[in-house]
């Protein structure tokens, strides 16, 4: 029996802008409930890799699949409606607003993007909110301005509004980020949980290595915008390859 066709994949996916290449024939295939870290030094196009996979940006040469259908043209709000959903690694929380409506805001995948507050927003109800909470451990937070969250609970926060809308592929740009860390168990614990109980294929870019061995299937090294390795950590880590781009550079 054939293998099973990635739940997403790109094809010597390329992007230059102004002459410098940004990421360079990245082609990856991710299988349905995997869990894939993603690393690689600063500047290495690991953001503008999510970018291109979300529909932020347009490749200059390449395509992205999704579900096995090519979605390279599509805007971001067709694929977070495909089931593709992402993160951002600066905070996409509106501080003013509760916690509820963040996430109220966020379900409105018709719309996509982190602006939808200024257009006409189709808000999911607030018991669907209030679940999304329940589920990531900030039951009971709802009335709070999210601007007073710890950074840990507002990193939850970012995946509830995630996961309200319910996507099977999504995209964590660094998750940590920012977050103290007596708090990064419980994050991690959560990704974790997210993957196994609800079968999310997850791709998350990391830099706290123990953290993306702990949680990764495979790992993908990325390195002046192309993809150096692909593997099971072990490999990844013995690779030499790796081990020499990383020469002088924190992993
Ligand atoms: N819109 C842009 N215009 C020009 N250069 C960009 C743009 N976006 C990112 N870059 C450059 O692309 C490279 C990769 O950036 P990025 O994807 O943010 O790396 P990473 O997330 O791995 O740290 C960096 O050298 C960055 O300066
Ligand atoms: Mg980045």
């Amino acid at each position: 029996m054939a293998p099973p066709a990635p739940i997403l994949a790109t094809r010597s996916l390329g992007l230059d802008i102004g002459g410098a290449r940004i990421v360079a024939d990245v082609s990856l295939e991710v299988r349905a409930g995997e869990l894939v870290g993603i690393i690689g030094p600063n500047g290495a196009g690991k953001t503008t890799l999510f970018n291109l996979l979300s529909g932020l940006l347009s490749p200059t040469s390449g395509t992205v699949e999704l579900h096995g259908r090519d979605i390279t043209g599509e805007p971001p709000f067709r694929r977070t409606r495909a089931g593709l959903g992402r993160t951002f690694q600066v905070s996409s929380v509106f501080p003013l607003l509760s916690v509820r409506e963040n996430v109220r805001l966020a379900a409105d995948s018709e719309l996509g993007g982190t602006m939808r507050i200024w257009q006409r927003a189709s808000r999911v109800g607030a018991e669907r909110a209030d679940q999304a909470l329940e589920r990531v451990g900030l039951g009971g937070r709802g009335d709070s301005p999210a601007g007073l969250l710890s950074h840990g609970d507002q990193r939850k926060l970012e995946i509830a509004m995630l996961l309200v809308g319910n996507p099977d592929v999504i995209l964590l740009d660094e998750p940590m980020a920012g977050v103290s860390v007596e708090d990064v168990d419980e994050l991690v614990e959560l990704i974790r949980s997210v993957h196994e109980e609800e079968g999310k294929t997850v791709l998350m870019v990391e830099h706290r290595m123990e953290v993306v061995i702990g949680l990764a299937e495979r790992i993908a090294v990325m390195h002046h915008g192309a993809l150096l390795a692909f593997d099971e950590p072990d490999e990844v880590m013995a690779n030499e390859t790796v081990q020499t781009a990383y020469l002088g550079e924190p992993l």
